[in-house]
């Protein structure tokens, strides 16, 4: 049997990815009831983050753990993957120990790689490239919000980014308009672009983006790994900030959403996630739930247990 991954939203079908959603509302509603199962009782998954990290790894250590399994935090600093022992030879020897593997490295070909050698399912835990983890808390989030996003407008303000290029992604998995916008040579992925040209669209006018958009969503200007270019880039987003003048051409019943660490007078004002239209705290716990469900979905049907 192949062993499935999560390397992107590419690696689910829209069926499936409705399905995850709708079991990470169910989890949740089983946490605040008291009325959680242990369907994975005795699994181990190793957490490797070659990055920094709040939300993911509280949320799949914990998610683990309220599941009945447990985890184990791997750095570069105390691993030998810091000292250059080969990613394929890690992931060889990592995998053959534990049930699962969630990663949080720089390339995409990386975790590619990882995934290529590991003989247990791989989470893509972010790379440069993609963070379909969020994306996955972000669609339950508006489907708790406002209920189906088929057929909607999402304006993505910013940079094309890691979270951008899986916007793109779940706008074809569950059939949303697009609207990017983005300071001239900041633009997402080209060929992702080429793939959903029939839905999303690039401008690098942000009032057009956010026209009548019905969830408004935007990221930190400055990546992980893009420290150095962080004062350039202040300079080239001038403009870009989503703040409550912006948002008042959205739709009446706009959301707003930030998978954070936001940094407040750069790419949102300083009120924005406290604004009415946010539900970035929402967004931020459905982490949590929405990574349960793919957890249980990848270890496959047996571990599902109902209420
Ligand atoms: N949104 C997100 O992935 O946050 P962390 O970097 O804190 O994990
Ligand atoms: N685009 C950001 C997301 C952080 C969760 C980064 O890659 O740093």
């Amino acid at each position: 049997m192949t062993t499935r991954h999560f390397l992107s939203l590419q690696d689910v079908s829209e069926i499936e990815l409705k399905q995850l959603v709708a079991r990470a509302i169910q989890l949740k509603d089983a946490r605040r009831k008291g009325a959680e199962q242990a369907p994975l009782r005795g699994k181990v998954m190793a957490m490797i983050f070659e990055k920094s990290s709040t939300r993911t790894r509280v949320s799949f250590e914990a998610g683990m753990a309220q599941l009945g399994g447990s985890s184990i935090f791997l750095s570069p600093d105390d691993t030998q993957l810091g000292r250059g022992e080969p990613i394929e030879d890690s992931a060889r020897i990592i995998s053959s120990m534990v049930d699962v593997i969630m990663v949080r490295t720089f390339g995409h070909e990386r975790l590619e790689r990882f995934a290529d050698y590991s003989s247990v399912p791989v989470i893509n835990a972010l790379t440069d490239s993609f963070h379909p983890c969020q994306l996955l808390a972000d669609i339950q989030t508006y489907t708790e919000h406002r209920g189906s996003m088929e057929g909607i407008k999402v304006a993505w303000v910013g940079d094309g980014n890691n979270m951008c290029n899986s916007y793109i992604n779940a706008s074809a998995l569950m059939d949303f308009q697009l609207s990017v916008a983005c300071p001239v040579g900041y633009e997402p992925d080209q060929a992702l672009l080429l793939e959903n040209a029939d839905r999303v669209t690039v401008t690098h006018d942000p009032s057009v983006a956010i026209e009548n958009a019905d969830l408004v969503v935007t990221d930190t200007w400055a990546s992980m790994g893009q420290e150095e270019e962080k004062q350039q880039r202040i300079r080239s987003f001038s403009g870009f900030q989503v703040n409550e003048t912006a948002m008042e051409n959205a739709a009446k019943d706009a959301l707003f959403m930030h998978c954070l660490p936001a940094y407040r007078g750069l790419e949102i004002s300083d009120t924005m996630l406290e604004s009415r239209w946010s539900v970035v705290w929402d967004e931020a716990e459905n982490r949590l739930h929405a990574q349960k469900a793919l957890l249980e979905f990848l270890f496959g049907p047996s571990s599902a247990v109902t209420e």
